[in-house]
């Protein structure tokens, strides 16, 4: 019997594909670089599952050039606003993703921005590597503190949460909006919930933490900037057009804010002369919010383990539009 099909979008760490293509007839994208559309709708051809990341638009037109092959997406990535679930679903199609396993590794990085663009990291490294330091200075590179300052979450779910507990370290007063409200972890962590408004207009750091919806694009924009501290830095370590960039670009430009620490971007990659790469009181980072060699290798065995579950006509243990179940029951 001949093997299904795997497309697999990006090369990833470990020896888990090597492991794949045991099982199956594994195609994996040698360049490191994200498919372009047509290269998916080329790649999906008579596929049984793809396996994705952040940046490949999986949409009804990539799916139906399977030829109705396709039963598995599997993003090796948590987020998913890179597919058209209502289209899989429809379809018939299982999208999975992998949820918990990044939350302690993103949550350190944005620990990482909250240091970094406050305290000058950045700057401080392109300056000693230009060669410009000329020895040790009592006005050189001064920072803000960022103990006992306070932090303001947007978006409480497991990283938002893991953020809090990292701010206690650093006896932060730690704030947060959510749509929903978690008293259990408030009285936990020592958490205030409050408006969103409040949010912006108190916090030191305010660190987005949503995941990308309609309901969430451009949640930052021009009024919420306005509402920042002019000493307040953002952080965002979730998606890109959660915040309005341009928006942020003229907030940072007219010193509305003080800085910001950016993990994503709106598009990705950002095009070389985004006026945001220019500013020294950004901290910009290429979306390596997960990209520990721990985390990124848990990741890939997840998607694995999804779609080896769903080939196999097992429920995977994380499955993202349950009602696809009804529409195509897995025997
Ligand atoms: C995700 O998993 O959604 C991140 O953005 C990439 O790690």
């Amino acid at each position: 019997m001949a093997k299904m099909k795997i497309y697999v979008t990006r090369d990833q760490p470990g020896t888990i594909l090597q492991n794949l293509g045991k099982l199956y007839d594994v195609k994996v994208n040698p360049e490191d670089r994200p498919v372009s559309k047509g290269e998916l709708i080329t790649e999906a051809k008579g596929v049984d599952g793809i396996i994705a990341c952040v940046g490949d638009r999986i949409d009804g037109e990539v799916m139906d050039a399977s030829g109705g092959s396709l039963k598995a997406i599997c993003n090796a990535i948590v987020g998913y606003d890179n597919i058209d679930i209502k289209a899989a679903t429809e379809r018939g199609i299982y999208v999975t993703n992998t949820p918990g396993v990044l939350t302690e590794t993103v949550a350190d990085l944005t620990f990482g921005l909250i240091l970094a663009v406050s305290r000058k990291i950045a700057e401080g490294d392109r300056y000693i590597r230009t060669g410009k330091w000329r020895g040790w200075g009592p006005k050189q590179f001064l920072g803000f503190d960022v103990h006992g300052k306070a932090l303001g979450i947007i978006g409480l779910g497991r990283i938002g949460l893991a953020l809090a507990r990292r701010a206690r370290g650093f006896t932060m007063k730690i704030m947060y909006f959510d749509v929903r409200r978690n008293i259990e972890m408030e009285k936990k962590w020592g958490l205030l919930f409050t408006t969103m408004e409040n949010v912006l207009r108190e916090s030191d750091f305010v660190s987005v933490h949503v995941p990308l919806i309609p309901q969430t694009r451009n949640l930052i924009g021009t009024n919420e900037l306005e509402m920042m501290k002019e000493t307040a830095f953002l952080i965002n370590t979730s998606r890109g057009p959660v915040i309005n960039e341009k928006a942020l670009i003229q907030a940072l430009t007219d010193g509305k804010i003080r800085g910001a620490g950016l993990d994503v971007w709106d598009p990705e990659p950002p095009s070389a002369n985004n006026p945001l790469l220019g500013l020294d009181n950004v901290v910009a980072l290429p979306h390596i919010a997960s990209a520990s060699i721990e985390t990124r290798t848990k990741m890939i065995e997840m998607a694995v383990e999804n779609l080896t579950s769903i080939l196999d006509g097992r429920i995977p243990p994380h499955l993202v539009n349950k009602d696809v179940i009804n529409v195509r029951p897995l025997s």
